[in-house]
């Protein structure tokens, strides 16, 4: 497949970054992923907009400007399409600081940033059928990660080791709830329930990633008049909820059907979760 690093596009086996980067180093850098379906983009500005707010954050001068930004989603979806046979095509962006002289934390002001992008496959859109979905099984566990999980730092080891989690329990993902035993989101998702008809998901702070299909969700929810609320929920009722989401770039809107052994709801797609994800579909775009 093709690649983009630093201004050129390539094989990605043929692209090559210093040792001495601090992205390698440090963990020092923003990235984002932005899904693609037959060359067209999902939420392409709030992808953007996040990885302009993120980059601000720990100051590293944004790159490139949006135009910029869109033209290397368009181009690598466009150059791996004979790639990627499904047209379902994922680019991952990832700015670091850059690559310094010696290691130490302190950042120079004269280093210019790696930039690095790349394409993948992913999951077809979702089907609209319960009975056609995936069902998630998911681990719940007590979120040890940092302060700033609004930003969606390359510094992931906190997600790994909370995704391993749900790996070793042999579920797909991990749901992480905070010391008040408030549901945050997951290892590499947010995470929506409904209970009695309402469909509610935690609000933003530093607690949890912005999601771009999160925000899209709600919208395209509020849209369909499909009741929704941002509130803070405990684990005991998520684990009483009549239905359990996940939503991220790849997975759309995802019905959990298990959380740490505990059978969600009916153990399948609910009817809430059909009228959602067909609501999705119709606002996407
Ligand atoms: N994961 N929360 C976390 C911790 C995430 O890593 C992600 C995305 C989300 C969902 O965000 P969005 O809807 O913008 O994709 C929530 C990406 C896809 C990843 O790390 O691969």
């Amino acid at each position: 497949t093709i690649a983009f690093l630093n201004g050129e596009y390539l094989p990605l086996s043929e692209a090559r970054i210093s040792p001495m980067d601090r992205g390698f180093l440090f963990g020092d850098g923003i990235y984002e992923v932005i899904p693609t379906y037959a060359g067209q983009p999902v939420g392409l500005s709030g992808h953007l907009t996040r990885l302009a707010n993120g980059l601000s954050a720990i100051e590293i001068e944004n790159p490139f400007d949006n135009v910029q930004w869109k033209a290397i989603v368009l181009e690598l979806a466009g150059k791996n399409a004979d790639f990627i046979e499904s047209k379902n095509i994922g680019v991952y962006f990832h700015v670091s600081r850059g690559t310094d002289a010696k290691r130490h934390h302190a950042y120079a002001s004269n280093i210019s940033p790696t930039v690095f992008a790349f394409a993948f496959e992913i999951p077809p859109p979702q089907p609209e059928a319960k009975g056609d979905v995936k069902g998630f099984k998911v681990a719940l566990e007590e979120d040890k990660r940092w302060q700033r999980c609004h930003i969606k730092s390359t510094s992931l080891l906190g997600n790994v080791m909370h995704y391993q989690t749900g790996v070793k329990a042999g579920v797909d993902e991990t749901i992480l709830f905070n010391q008040q035993g408030l549901i945050t989101e997951a290892s590499s998702c947010n995470v929506f329930m409904v209970k009695n008809g309402i469909i509610t998901t935690p609000p933003l702070n530093n607690e949890l990633l912005p999601g771009i299909t999160r925000q899209i969700a709600i919208e395209a929810f509020k849209r369909a008049q499909l009741p929704v609320e941002e509130d803070w929920f405990s684990k005991e009722a998520l684990l009483e909820a009549d239905e359990v989401w996940l939503t991220s770039s790849s997975k759309e809107v995802a019905p959990v059907i298990e959380v740490g052994g505990h059978i969600i709801g009916e153990g399948n797609a609910g009817r809430m979760w059909e009228k959602a994800i067909k609501a999705y579909h119709a606002y996407k775009f």
